[in-house]
């Protein structure tokens, strides 16, 4: 199957006071259609810094990111921001508060006839079970709602790739979990293809088809959650994968004593 999403030798750095400092490099992945990749690795490994690579924020030094065949960064190329089918649901990335739920979701949708915005506006909120809040506000709904009316606004212009970075790490354990599969089924149904970005490994497993671990601006391995437990490359995502585990059960046992 060829690659919907593909990502090549990929190198990003930022400008600093302190001369340019390269933060991603050697990054090669591809995702096929429909496919759900995710991205884990401690924190300031980059995850973001691709994610915000493929939305067209950050210039790529060298490599190219190209999606469904077209190139849309590389060194010579940069395909601005608003011009790639890319929607993106962040944590910080709120709703606008004053706008109703359905004005929210139909946000990207302004340039389109306003019977046709309705009605995928419509039908986006019916996907993540909110078909009767179009006219709440925003406060008005708890976290995990939100959080899904921000998956129906990324998801209403049709986007070629959803980029989430850890869209749930603002909601409390139970809620997170169940939004996570829920999410998953959202997309699987939809044929949506994603690349989750988190700090929580079963989130991972649970979810994507590929999953990455990154260190230090590289990608270790790229791989199905099967290879990566049964076939790590090396020691360090044996022991990334070994140690995160071990972390989250620890956190598990807690919660439950709590
Ligand atoms: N605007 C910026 N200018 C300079 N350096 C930056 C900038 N943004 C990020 N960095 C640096 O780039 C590296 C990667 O940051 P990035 O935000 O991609 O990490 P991350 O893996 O998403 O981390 P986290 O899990 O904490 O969100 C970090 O060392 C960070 O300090
Ligand atoms: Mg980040």
């Amino acid at each position: 199957m060829s690659d919907w999403l593909a990502l090549d030798n990929l190198a990003l750095a930022y400008d600093t006071p302190r001369g340019v400092r390269e933060v991603v490099r050697d990054f090669t992945l591809g995702l096929a259609k429909g496919q759900i990749g995710s991205l884990l690795g401690a924190s300031g490994c980059g995850k973001s810094t691709v994610l915000r690579a493929i939305a067209g924020f950050e210039p790529v030094r060298r490599g190219q990111v190209s999606l469904g065949g077209t190139v849309l960064s590389s060194a010579h190329v940069h395909c601005p921001p608003e011009r790639r089918q890319v929607g993106m649901m962040f944590q910080d990335y709120a709703l606008f508060p004053h706008l109703t739920v359905a004005q929210n979701v139909g946000f990207g949708l302004r340039r389109q006839p306003r019977q046709a915005s309705a009605m995928q506006v419509a039908q986006m909120l019916d996907m993540v079970g909110l078909a009767e809040a179009g006219d709440s506000y925003p406060h008005e709904l708890s976290g995990g709602q939100q959080q899904r009316v921000a998956l129906a606004r990324a998801l209403a212009p049709e986007p070629d790739v959803l980029l989430l970075d850890e869209p749930f790490s603002n909601l409390d354990v139970d809620t997170r979990e169940h939004l996570a599969f829920e999410v998953r089924d959202i997309l699987r149904s939809s044929g949506h293809t994603a690349i989750l970005v988190t700090h929580n490994q079963a989130e991972a497993f649970a979810i994507a088809d590929r999953i990455g671990v990154m260190a230090a601006g590289r990608l270790l391995q790229w791989d199905s959650p099967y290879n990566l437990h049964h076939h790590p490359r090396d020691d360090a995502v044996a022991d990334f994968v070994r140690r995160e585990s071990l972390n989250e059960r620890r956190a598990a046992a807690q919660n439950r004593r709590l």
